[in-house]
């Protein structure tokens, strides 16, 4: 059943203390990943969880679930030494499929003849990374997929560390060196960061600047982050995620999942008590795979509110809006005049996003999420400066470098004999085929994401923070039979289907919402979508000895955790 709606206050995340002296000149944190107990709902009792907690100077910030709200200042770094404190079972060890991925602990390599189901041990490790989602960072401090660290000190076969970190921990630099903006950071670990999301691994990073500061936005209590997730619960309140999918191929794998239940900041249904002034909302799509497109539900009308900033920074000007798609892992941050609203007023934070997005096949409607509630009087003056007075900074748009080729990558969804899905790909490669990809740092390149499936993907790239171009339709039925050909083919280089013959219709722009830096891109079924990225690789930091080894190796991949940890996913690397 649901359990009652608004009964709970939206937690309020922890801020982390950072220690100031261990790295003179950055801010250090030592965050220990490890399990915890967690009441999800006033009438549900608390279970075990996992999540960060972090300690600097004051008591180790945490709730149990999630973790602690990280600050840093535009271009001052933060150092952060992560400790894998989980027990040795997985919170959802039955979930658990070791059959997804060979470099996973306990696991023997491949059979010859490719990637068959393995017989697994019941007992496996737990295995965890920390990436910083939508950082400029060194590839070493990046947390990719295969850097994972066990408790009893295993390491993946891309594990990194700056110096001087225990066999259970990973120490990583950050440059902050990007404007403010809501970042995350969240588990990264191959063929499992599905669960360990789940589960909670997945926390707040704002970055600040002098500029936004500027502003006049509103903060303390009037600035509030809010993580949205959707969650299932056993009768006895635990969380709960499927341990059965539908291909025998990978017997414990789903394509797809949605939770039946909001929860935000860990607390399913809640309220936020408010006073009738202005606030900025920072909000984080945290589900596994669940998009949200939102509005907030005033009486009989939507109440307008204003589109402030995107995944990598502050928008060019601030945008009205009435609803907001909020896909996978994505950002975004909202002023909502309350100004004016009578005492008693409730506003509902409403969502009809489909599941999967666009197709609705399997609908699990999440129709209400939060409420807001206008229960306090208005403790002082609002100063803040009124959404539609803002200034903001002009973004420059990304011109693409000339004589440079697109690249194209082509989102398959594959089957088995039976017809139930084995796992997505790009450009129809496994994660550790060899890397095809190497920009050149100081170049703009165009990416092109031609989806072939049915649903919608949120397609996301390391290192940089993106502009979205334009979308066009295609003949994705006629494009996946040349395609699929030229593959079964060896793709010689001369047999290539042309995409440009394939499209059939004009690109448009994006949707005014998705202008600004993005580090998500909805890539639409039968679409290309395409962005522009430039690459530039961080430099070393004179305060924090070891940062800055190359090669440069960062990774895309669908932000679905379900599609991302079977292979949907494949490295890249920048080039001086
Ligand atoms: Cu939010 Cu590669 O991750
Ligand atoms: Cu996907």
């Amino acid at each position: 059943g649901q359990p009652a709606k608004y009964v709970d206050a939206v937690p309020k995340l922890p801020v982390a203390t950072p220690r100031r002296s261990v790295y003179p000149g950055a801010d250090y944190y030592e965050v220990t990943i490890r399990q915890g107990r967690w009441r999800f709902h006033r009438d549900l009792p608390a279970v075990p969880t996992w999540g960060y907690w972090a300690s600097g100077d004051a008591e180790p910030a945490g709730l149990g679930y999630l973790g602690p709200t990280l600050i840093a200042d535009r271009d001052r770094p933060v150092v952060v030494r992560y400790r894998n404190r989980l027990p040795d079972r997985h919170l959802l060890q039955s979930a658990v499929d070791v059959t997804m991925w060979k470099n996973v602990p306990g696991v023997p390599p491949d059979p010859p003849g490719g990637r068959m189901p393995q017989n697994f041990p019941e007992r496996t490790t737990t295995w965890t990374v920390t990436h910083l989602h939508g950082g400029f960072n060194f590839s070493d401090s990046d947390g990719g997929p295969e850097a994972w660290f066990t408790p009893d000190g295993r390491h993946g076969p891309d594990y990194r560390t700056l110096p001087d970190a225990k066999p259970d921990e990973a120490i990583y630099a950050y440059t902050n060196h990007q404007p403010a903006t809501a970042l995350w950071y969240h588990d990264h670990a191959m063929a499992i960061n599905r669960l360990n999301i789940y589960a909670g691994l997945a926390g707040l990073y704002l970055i600040r600047d002098a500029y936004e500061e500027s502003l006049g936005l509103p903060r303390g209590d009037f600035e509030v982050p809010l993580i949205l997730q959707d969650r299932d619960f056993t009768a006895d309140g635990a969380l709960s995620y499927p341990d059965k999918g539908p291909t025998p191929y990978h017997p414990r794998w789903n394509p797809n999942f949605f939770g039946r239940i909001p929860v935000v900041n860990g607390k399913a249904y809640p309220y936020l008590a408010v006073e009738p002034r202005r606030y900025r909302l920072r909000l984080l799509n945290a589900s596994n795979q669940r998009f949200f497109h939102l509005w907030f539900q005033d009486g009989a009308t939507a109440r307008p509110f204003w589109l402030i900033g995107t995944d990598g920074g502050l928008r060019a000007a601030p945008l009205p809006l009435t609803t907001v798609w909020l896909p996978p892992a994505a950002r975004i941050d909202l002023i909502l005049d309350l100004t004016g609203v009578p005492r008693g007023r409730r506003i509902t934070m409403m969502n009809d996003a489909a599941t999967p997005f666009p197709n609705n096949d399997k609908p699990t409607p999440m129709p209400e999420i939060m409420q807001l509630r206008l229960t306090r009087p208005l403790s002082d003056p609002d100063r803040t400066t009124p959404p539609e007075r803002l200034r903001l900074a002009p973004i420059p748009a990304l011109r693409p470098t000339p004589g440079l080729p697109s690249r194209e990558f082509v989102l398959i969804a594959n089957k088995d004999a039976a017809g139930k899905s084995t796992h997505l790909a790009i450009n129809q490669r496994f994660f550790d085929e060899p890397i095809e990809e190497f920009p050149k740092a100081g170049t703009t390149e165009v990416w092109e994401y031609v989806n072939l499936s049915a649903d919608g993907h949120p397609m996301h790239v390391h290192l940089v923070q993106f502009q979205i171009l334009n979308r066009q339709p295609l003949n994705a039925d006629a494009y996946r039979a040349a395609y699929t050909k030229w593959i079964a083919a060896g793709r010689p280089a001369a047999g290539r289907p042309r995409l440009d013959r394939y499209l059939t219709g004009k690109a448009t722009e994006p949707a005014a919402e998705e202008v600004g830096w993005k580090d998500i891109v909805i890539a639409p079924p039968g679409m290309v979508s395409r962005i522009a990225l430039r690459f530039d690789l961080p430099t070393p930091l004179a305060m924090v000895p070891g940062t800055g080894v190359y090669p440069a190796t960062y990774v895309q991949h669908c932000h679905m955790l379900e599609h991302e940890d079977n292979e949907m996913m494949r490295p890249w690397q920048v080039v001086p």
